[in-house]
């Protein structure tokens, strides 16, 4: 097992990274977060999967655990699902100082979280992600949220948890399509800043039957995601290049009514933003071609069949938007991107040349 520490203004925590570590749970938790009392929040499809095991290793640690499943899907991200949960939280009596622990992908993450985070104005949560998307990307960094009808991820809070296990042992039990479907997240950080990454998919792409090299790739994508966190806990700055690809991404996301999965989306926005930055002349042909190469040879989409005129005006409902301008992040090189600060029409141009083939 290996740990990657996060320092954030909120909190320090560990990301322990391993492989049959699930059963290792309730040490972390008791190490980290403490407590008399631990609410196992999980979905319909990880709980009768691994709920038994995260709640013997809690309860060896001396917790008295409650559990809560909830419907598996993103419909469950909402703000009834969050009053239920709330309510089932306190009816198992936890106090203050007990300890929410949340197993599961992406949803399960966002929502305990967002209870966690709201729950007698904030109680610890652990986070133990079960989904490729979930270990890379939402456990760490302490975002949490519900959908709103207006659109994804509108209400929620910033809530560090007291420590992530990432058990990449558990991947077994995922889907190949959701498990390519995550791979887009990994391209976006090989290209937003780890050329090492990058051309080692170019090389050979992700298998799922490699437990090894994927437990590698989690380490390397928190590491990532930590030196963007620490540096810039609540997205002022740094921490909107984890945005690259999102922007059309999101759209191409809504338009599909959330059919298509978000890695798919972003590994499509990212497509497209590579090769309107290349024609803008912000980076090399070469460099958007070789993204498409990655993106294909996962065999995620390198572009959308949505119109233009509609991702544009998905795009006006975005957070990133700020009255008529909005911040996109603009590829320079593999490894290097910025974020920019751009007038609405500008954006447009980029989602003009980025839907048109190179
Ligand atoms: N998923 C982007 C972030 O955590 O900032």
């Amino acid at each position: 097992m290996k740990s990657v520490e996060v320092s954030t203004a909120q909190r320090s925590y560990k990301v322990c990274v391993g492989r049959n570590i699930l059963g290792e749970t309730g040490r972390f938790a008791r190490t980290s977060a403490g407590g008399r009392r631990a609410m196992l929040v999980s979905d319909s499809h990880v709980m009768p999967l691994y709920g038994r095991k995260v709640r013997s290793s809690l309860e060896a640690a001396g917790y008295i655990v409650s559990e809560v499943t909830v419907p598996a899907g993103e419909q469950t991200k909402n703000m009834g699902e969050l009053a239920k949960l709330l309510e089932r939280i306190a009816e198992a009596g936890l106090g203050r100082d007990d300890v929410v622990v949340a197993l599961g992908g992406g949803v399960v993450g966002d929502l305990a979280g967002f209870a966690a985070a709201t729950y007698m104005r904030g109680i610890q949560v652990v986070q133990v992600p079960t989904s490729l998307l979930a270990m890379v990307d939402s456990s760490v960094g302490g975002k949490t949220a519900v959908d709103l009808a207006a659109g994804k991820n509108l209400a929620g809070a910033f809530w560090q948890p007291s420590s992530v296990v990432a058990d990449v042992e558990a991947l077994r039990t995922l889907s190949p399509a959701l498990f390519r479907d995550s791979v887009g997240e990994v391209i976006k950080y090989g290209v937003m800043s780890d050329p090492e990454l990058f051309e080692s998919l170019e090389r050979q792409p992700l298998d799922l039957g490699d437990f090894d090299r994927i437990g590698d790739v989690v380490l390397r994508n928190v590491r990532t995601k930590r030196d963007v966190v620490d540096a810039d806990e609540r997205e002022a700055g740094l921490r909107q290049t984890l945005n690259l690809g999102h922007t059309i991404g999101h759209a191409i996301e809504a338009e599909s009514s959330y059919a298509l999965g978000h890695g798919s989306c972003v590994a499509a926005g990212l497509c497209c933003m590579a090769r309107a930055c290349a024609r803008k002349g912000l980076c090399g042909d070469e460099t958007a071609r070789r993204i498409d190469a990655v993106v294909a040879a996962h065999r995620l989409p390198t572009g959308t069949s949505v119109s233009p005129d509609k991702l544009y005006q998905r795009s006006l409902a975005d957070k990133k938007r700020h009255g008529d301008q909005i911040n996109i992040v603009v590829v320079r090189d593999i490894g290097s991107v910025e974020v920019r600060r751009v007038p609405l029409e500008e954006y447009r141009t980029y989602i003009d040349l980025g839907c048109a083939p190179l």
